[in-house]
């Protein structure tokens, strides 16, 4: 089988991110997007082949992909490019990685027709591999294992640093498609809920977002009742809930190409520096029917280091010829409960 792997959106801020680091490892990605210039910049700074194609039409796609094993998709908002590269990869029999975050897009690629197809097909489909979700899907896999028969799961991750611009479209993309939790085993809207949580430092103000844990960690975990939270001021607090009343506006073409249009002029992403200072605190609590609670801790690198470090990981894992199941999974069924704690300067899952 091929071992050539290939990085589509390779000149957006993640991607190039990746791509850098998989230099500096040895790694030979081929760099694809879909502008011929902007790729070609980044490939002879870097010294890798480069493929340019669009998303429109996934027969196109396959045939680039004829000789490529292993795609890391970077290329978001992945509501509108998750479905053309799936259905590319199932047909040219290449494994399937994202970096997305986005809800609509889990439960699309978790969908018994994308995994019938990934299964006959012969490949993994596998969205998610970056700060969203890894470290807190592995961490409700390992609630879930230290308390098999939980009914309720809560997660939350603290960090800062500033917003990477194709995160800050699809917050935008998110906003208009409302707050989300799991109830019962179904997502269902939700307003925003808070509560106050020690997420390793002391006590903060909290309040749900719809993270993508909402959709996975069911897949990880069969927990029926799942909430994702991050620290947040009565301000924020205020304003997401204005934002939410907002949401018909919000969902007008009009103002999301404006919004989009304002977050390219003005949002870089974060740079080395602040990345370095501002790390990720992860926590996750489990409870069950008896009122029974347990809680994780967890520390990792900044969430932009981590999508860099989780998709090389899973990178290294295939070219060493470990991955051997397929189907739609998540990274902690794919690559294991404890996956994160194997990613550098990260620490162990502390149950408590
Ligand atoms: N999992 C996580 O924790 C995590 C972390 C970081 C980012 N993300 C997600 O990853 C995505 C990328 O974020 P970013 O900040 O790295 O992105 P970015 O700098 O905005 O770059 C986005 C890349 O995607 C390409 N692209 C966008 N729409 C496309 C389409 N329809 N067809 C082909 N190419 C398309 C862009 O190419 P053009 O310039 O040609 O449009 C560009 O190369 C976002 O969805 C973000 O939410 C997730």
């Amino acid at each position: 089988m091929s071992q050539s792997w290939l990085i589509y959106g390779a000149y957006g801020y993640s991607a190039q991110l990746i791509a850098q680091e998989a230099k500096r490892r040895g790694l030979t990605p081929i760099l694809a997007g879909r502008d011929e210039s902007k790729l070609k910049t980044v490939a002879n700074r870097l010294n890798f082949d480069y493929r340019v194609f669009s998303l429109d039409d996934p027969k196109v796609v396959a045939k680039q992909l004829a000789d490529v094993a292993l795609v890391i998709h970077c290329a978001g908002p992945f509501s509108h490019t998750s479905k053309p590269m799936i259905e590319a990869c199932v047909l040219s029999v290449t494994h399937y990685f994202d970096i997305t975050g986005e809800i609509d897009v889990f439960e699309y690629a978790h969908s018994d027709v994308v995994n019938g197809r990934a299964k006959a097909a012969g490949i993994v489909v596998c969205p998610g591999v970056g700060f969203d979700v890894i470290p807190t899907d592995c961490v409700a896999r390992v609630l879930s294992e230290t308390m098999p028969d939980a009914t309720h799961l809560t997660l939350g991750f603290s960090g800062g640093s500033a917003l990477s611009p194709g995160t800050a479209k699809s917050s935008v993309e998110g906003l208009a498609s409302g707050n989300k939790v799991r109830i019962n085993g179904e997502i269902v809207s939700s307003g925003v809920n808070t509560r106050v949580i020690d997420f390793g430092k002391g006590s903060r103000n909290a309040m749900n977002i719809a993270w993508g844990d909402v959709s996975t960690a069911f897949y990880s975990t069969g927990i029926p009742n799942i909430e994702v939270y991050i620290p947040a001021s009565n301000n924020t607090i205020r304003m997401v809930k204005l934002a939410l009343l907002l949401k018909p506006a919000l969902r007008l073409d009009v103002i999301q190409t404006f919004l989009k249009k304002q977050i390219e002029k003005k949002v870089a992403g974060p740079g080395e520096e602040i990345r370095r200072k501002y790390r990720s605190l992860v926590w996750g609590e489990v409870r069950n029917r008896s009122g029974e609670v347990k809680t994780a801790y967890l520390e990792t690198p900044n969430g932009y280091d981590v999508t860099v470090l989780g998709p090389l990981a899973i990178v290294e894992h295939f070219l060493k010829g470990k991955i051997d199941c397929v189907g739609s999974l998540t990274p902690s069924l794919l690559m294991g409960s404890h996956f994160v704690s194997t990613l550098p300067d990260t620490s162990d899952i502390r149950i408590q």
